[in-house]
């Protein structure tokens, strides 16, 4: 085994690790350590150690280092300054480029096997004609194009729609229309594989450009909650195009890492497809979930209002409690506030739990993230499941920034666009407190009936300064 095929071994090794270990909030720091150290030896092994079969190492050094400086800067300057809430759009803008890879890899390697093939019959025929060129090799081009592209397309829009810059769109028959881009795809590709004649180029960016038609139109008209979704399956797809990167150029590495964002981003479209009850075949035919838009008409029936002197004798005497964290607690970023909160009652006595959603903030963990950040206990964190088995036992629930993740409607009313989605069932507890700044609705624009029944107290202001004002208060009882 050469230097170079140990050390893709080792950067597959290391990535399965780091995966492996990504599934504990406590080990997933050091598994990403692990599969970035994993990816940096593979890729300081390729550029020192490849030779191609003429034994010829790499060259363009300059391109080489002048991209990895230049990226290496944007990617530290772009993970230090974003704020945890913008995660998401960082994580789309950052899947693109990874799709954008695999398109122009694909661009490259199509222009190499036709030039050189050309050449070759050029010669030998004195005319074009690519029937020589190994079908295999150009399908996974082919894949790759059609898949980085629409992954690209995709993502940068999911990308514009998160940071606002990019509203909803969609028509009458969309449906209808993506699934004839799509089958227009399919059938030139079949061609392009098939016969190969000299109009092969044209098809073939025929192909790339209906590729990005599809990719923006199957994710312009994903509003509301299930955008999660489609920014988990632009992952597995990037995936799949970097495993295809990794078949063209036998370069096993590229290819375990590609089949390992691919398969773990299908699992996790399929896990947010459950907690979210949409069906992957919505997803992928586009513009589910557009309804999901649409802002109630304001606050409806009446509310109770409690204080923080009344909500601090509340909590300080309660003996079993469960908070509830949302988006709402990482926009006003109280998580270590939260945390002395807990602190604070469990040495009044309490018994202190957190009930996270799967899909409560804006990225796939951002609760867990967000609380381990602050040090909170991870044997503290109850997922939604066995959360919705204690709700009944419980005194009091503190729900902080969350909305949709506890709405009722989702089992309730089936005209809502949110109905079917799996909630924290938080009105079973004897009492709920809901702490927001308004009566403003969450992310799926709906109303919520709980803030309305009769169990629901609303406590109005920032969760931080709500949590501190409530330490204090609890404090001094
Ligand atoms: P949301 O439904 O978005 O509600 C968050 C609430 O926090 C808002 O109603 C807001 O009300 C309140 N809030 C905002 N700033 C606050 C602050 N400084 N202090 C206190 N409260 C504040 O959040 P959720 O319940 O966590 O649900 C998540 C939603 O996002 C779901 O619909 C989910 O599908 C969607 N989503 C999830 C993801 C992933 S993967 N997690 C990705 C994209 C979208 P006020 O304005 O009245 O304060």
């Amino acid at each position: 085994m050469s230097l170079l095929s140990f050390i893709y071994l080792l950067g597959s090794v290391s990535f399965i690790l780091g995966l492996k270990m990504l599934s504990d909030p406590a080990k997933a720091r050091k598994g990403n350590l692990i599969a970035a150290a994993g990816m940096a030896l593979s890729i300081i092994g390729t550029i020192f150690l490849y030779r191609d079969d003429e034994g010829n190492e790499l060259h363009n050094y300059g391109w080489i280092f002048g991209g990895i400086i230049l990226g290496g800067i944007i990617g530290t300057l772009a993970a230090k300054k974003i704020k945890m809430t913008a995660m998401p759009e960082m994580v789309s803008l950052f899947n693109g480029m990874g799709g954008a890879c695999a398109m122009l890899i694909s661009i490259v390697e199509f222009r190499h096997l036709t030039a050189s093939f050309a050449i070759d019959t050029y010669s030998d025929r004195g005319f074009v004609f690519f029937s020589t060129i190994p079908g295999g090799e150009l399908l996974i081009i082919m894949l790759g194009m059609i898949i980085g592209t629409v992954s690209f397309a995709g993502s940068i829009i999911a990308w514009g729609k998160l940071n606002g810059k990019i509203k909803d769109f969609s028509f009458r028959g969309q449906h209808i229309f993506n699934l004839v881009v799509l089958a227009v795809i399919t059938l030139l590709t079949i061609y392009i594989l098939c016969c190969r004649p000299e109009e092969t180029i044209l098809f073939f960016y025929t192909v790339l450009v209906l590729s990005v038609v599809y990719g923006v139109l199957f994710v312009l008209p994903i509003g509301g909650a299930d955008m999660p979704v489609v920014i988990s399956l632009l992952n597995s797809f990037t995936g799949v195009a970097a495993a295809c990167g990794g078949f063209l150029y036998d370069n096993p590495v590229m290819l375990t890492g590609g089949i390992l964002v691919g398969a773990a981003g299908t699992l996790l479209t399929i896990l947010m497809c459950k907690a979210m009850n949409r069906s992957l075949k919505n997803v992928l035919i586009g513009s589910f979930g557009a309804q999901a838009a649409k802002v109630a008409a304001g606050p409806q029936g009446n509310y109770k209002q409690i204080t923080i002197a009344d909500t601090a004798v509340v909590m300080a005497y309660a003996s079993k409690i469960i908070i509830v964290p949302g988006y709402g607690l990482a926009v006003a970023q109280a998580q270590h506030a939260c945390h002395e909160l807990e602190k604070l009652l469990e040495e009044k006595g309490a018994n202190v739990m957190y009930a996270i959603h799967p899909v409560a903030g804006r990225m796939p963990g951002h609760m867990n993230v967000l609380l381990a950040e602050a040090d909170v206990s991870y044997d503290k964190l109850m997922e939604m499941e066995q959360a919705n088995e204690v709700f009944k036992n419980t005194d009091v629930v503190l729900v902080l920034g969350a909305n949709d993740v506890v709405n009722p409607a989702a089992k309730k009313d089936p005209a809502s666009p949110i109905y079917g989605m799996p909630i924290l069932e938080v009105e079973e507890a004897k009492m709920v407190i809901v702490n927001k700044r308004s009566m403003k609705p969450g992310y799926a624009g709906i109303e919520n009936d709980l803030f309305f029944q009769p169990k629901t107290s609303m406590l109005f202001g920032d969760a931080k300064a709500v949590l501190q004002q409530l330490i204090a208060e609890i404090k001094t009882l």
